[in-house]
């Protein structure tokens, strides 16, 4: 049997945590490696070639760390390098090894959430302009209508800390607004950035409780887990005795305390260089 190895899992910076923390709750006993590319983060502003780029050189990275499988728990890069990386550098890089996404996951279920069949979707500028939400949900939904507003500023709000502030709510009132402008028939948001679960309480305030807030977490970890089930010659590659590790290409100390105030407790980083 080969040696056994973590799990990778991959963001531009904080947002992938919120994946992360779901799929250790419903998956305690593997172990991880969480790679934030905090130092290049955002990713939703920058054009496909550099987001491809980034994230394949992340994925590589966790690679030679020896993960045998990655999680690409940031949309956009599931929306701009998830496609190239599996059909044209994993089968030189390593065939045995796998890539996967938080965006098929998300639209295989979320149609099951509505009930008027008009579902809002917020994210950044890049996985907006993909199309790759509607594209996908239409495949397995073909009866909900898909309404999309990009969100600019979250990602700052949440890599800066303050998305704890005040200063979050004029920015997040006015994305939901253009948002829920479109159709008053939206009874579902989903938070189509890792990164946005972080701003729940300050989206809250600002949306009737009518309509339900989805994030990803806890659909992608069940996913998961229904994935390791279905190849356990992948879950035999892993390792399991419940250890994590954190790596950033930023800054460690502001890495330790702004995902601690989320995750609970400080997660100690050492630093990764792409
Ligand atoms: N968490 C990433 C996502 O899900 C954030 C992207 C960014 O860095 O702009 O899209």
């Amino acid at each position: 049997m080969s040696v056994q190895a973590p799990i990778g899992v991959f963001d531009s910076g904080l947002g992938g945590l919120t994946v992360l923390k779901e799929i250790v709750n419903r998956l305690p006993e593997y172990d991880f490696i969480y790679l934030g590319d905090n130092a290049r983060a955002p990713y939703g502003p920058r054009d496909f070639e550099t987001v491809y780029q980034y994230t394949l050189e992340a994925v590589k990275w966790l690679f030679d760390k020896g993960c045998p499988l990655v999680i690409l728990a940031c949309n956009t890069a599931s929306a701009k390098a998830l496609r190239n990386i599996q059909q044209k550098d994993l089968p030189s890089m390593d065939p045995s090894k796998r890539v996967l996404g938080v965006i098929r996951p998300t639209t295989e279920v979320i149609g099951d959430y509505t009930e008027t069949n008009h579902i809002g979707i917020l994210g950044t500028k890049g996985t907006i302009e993909s199309g790759s939400y509607v594209i996908e949900i239409q495949k397995s939904f073909p009866d909900v209508t898909i309404y999309q507003q990009a969100c600019p500023d979250w990602v700052e709000l949440v890599e800066s800390g303050d998305y704890q502030t005040s200063k979050a709510d004029q920015p997040v009132k006015e994305c939901l607004d253009n948002l829920l402008d479109q159709c008053a028939g939206i009874d579902t948001i989903l938070l189509g950035c890792t990164h946005y679960p972080l701003l729940l309480p300050v989206i809250k305030r600002h949306v009737n409780p009518a309509v339900q807030i989805i994030s990803q977490g806890e659909i992608v970890a069940e996913s998961l887990v229904f994935y390791l089930k279905r190849h356990p010659e992948m879950a035999n590659r892993l390792s399991k005795s419940a250890k994590m590790e954190f790596f950033t290409t930023g800054d460690t100390d502001h890495f330790r305390h702004a995902a601690g105030v989320f995750w609970g407790k400080e997660l100690p980083a050492e630093k990764a260089f792409l």
